[in-house]
């Protein structure tokens, strides 16, 4: 053969395919979800989500310098609320002295640089795990955003440099931007779940706070997986709204819907490698059948090269431990 152009050439050493390497992952790409309980030194193990905990505070604080240290700048923050605490209305969410508001004075006292994302939704504090309020069996839209932007408020007080609405309410980042600038708050920034589908992938995060919804589903705000022009208009309206960054959630199945978000959008686009994505990986590892690390360097490399310029992840020290490796 006398072959003019021969692709392997640019495959052939480590050196060369570093080279040319289209996609590279580094410590600036990822936002660390942590999960945080009340009480003091307590570290629990989330069943389903093996290799990751729920921390009591003085220990998230801990870790949280670590992330720092390692090179990770953001973490995404939940709380899980005591069952007592929890109403229709969410109304702990709102509690200035409330465990996730303690938990952001308390990182933002001990890491200042790191930035502070907090989630913004009703169920890990509804009784009825669901991320609005509910009224004759519907989840109501124009209440629970009057809640949600007060929840804002809440948290851009504790401190929270960005809050992370996941709800999927309609119009409710207008909504949170207009209350956060009507509280003097100008530099607290919008990073909005746009395209979440109604995904079975979150359940290993539901067991983590306890969050599952205690009827129905959650298909009347969340999306519908089999839509893509959809997701393309709900980000859109996200940011006309005001949304400093917008996600797509889950990653893998949905990178599709990454790539379209991107050629769509000027500002950055986040992914979310959601908890069943995790426990995926963690469970075929544990059986042996996959190559761990492996298989976290190649889906995050995947989610990126769709497109997402950051992604939360629970792999996110891990992938770091190994990009430093
Ligand atoms: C709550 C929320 C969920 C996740 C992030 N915020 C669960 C849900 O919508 O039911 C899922 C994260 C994950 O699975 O890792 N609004």
């Amino acid at each position: 053969m006398h072959l003019i152009r021969r692709n392997r050439i640019l495959r052939q050493s480590y050196a060369v395919r570093s080279l040319v390497s289209e996609t590279i992952l580094t410590p600036n790409d990822f936002i660390v979800p942590l999960f945080i309980i009340e009480g003091a030194g307590v570290r629990e193990e989330i069943p389903s989500m093996s290799g990751y905990f729920r921390m009591s505070l003085d220990l998230t604080v801990k870790e949280v310098k670590e992330l720092w240290a390692m090179g990770l700048k953001s973490v995404l923050l939940f709380i899980k609320c005591k069952d007592e605490l929890k109403d229709n209305k969410g109304t702990e969410a709102l509690n200035p002295d409330g465990l996730m508001q303690r938990s952001i004075k308390a990182i933002k006292d001990a890491c200042p640089d790191m930035l502070v994302m907090t989630d913004i939704a009703l169920d890990p504090f509804s009784s009825y795990g669901h991320d609005g309020i509910v009224e004759n069996g519907q989840i109501v839209n124009d209440a629970t955003v009057e809640v949600l932007a007060q929840m804002s408020v809440s948290h851009a007080r504790a401190g929270a440099d960005f809050v992370a609405p996941s709800d999927m309410m309609d119009g409710r980042i207008i909504a949170i931007r207009e209350a956060l600038e009507a509280d003097g708050f100008t530099n607290t920034g919008i990073m909005a779940y746009s395209a979440k589908y109604a995904s079975c992938f979150y359940g290993p995060f539901r067991d983590a706070l306890d969050s599952a919804p205690g009827f129905g589903d959650k298909k009347t705000y969340q999306m519908d997986y089999a839509n893509r022009k959809e997701a393309v208009k709900e980000v859109l309206m996200d940011v006309e709204e005001g949304a400093d960054i917008v996600m797509v959630k889950p990653a893998m199945a949905y990178l599709d819907i990454i790539r379209e978000v991107k050629n769509a959008v000027e500002i950055p686009v986040s992914a979310y490698h959601v908890s069943g994505e995790y426990a995926m990986i963690k469970a075929a590892a544990k059986m042996g059948w996959l190559d761990e690390n492996k298989a976290v360097i190649e889906s995050l490399t995947g989610i990126k090269r769709a497109g997402a310029d950051l992604i939360a992840t629970y792999y996110a020290k891990h992938a770091v431990q190994l990009l430093n490796s």
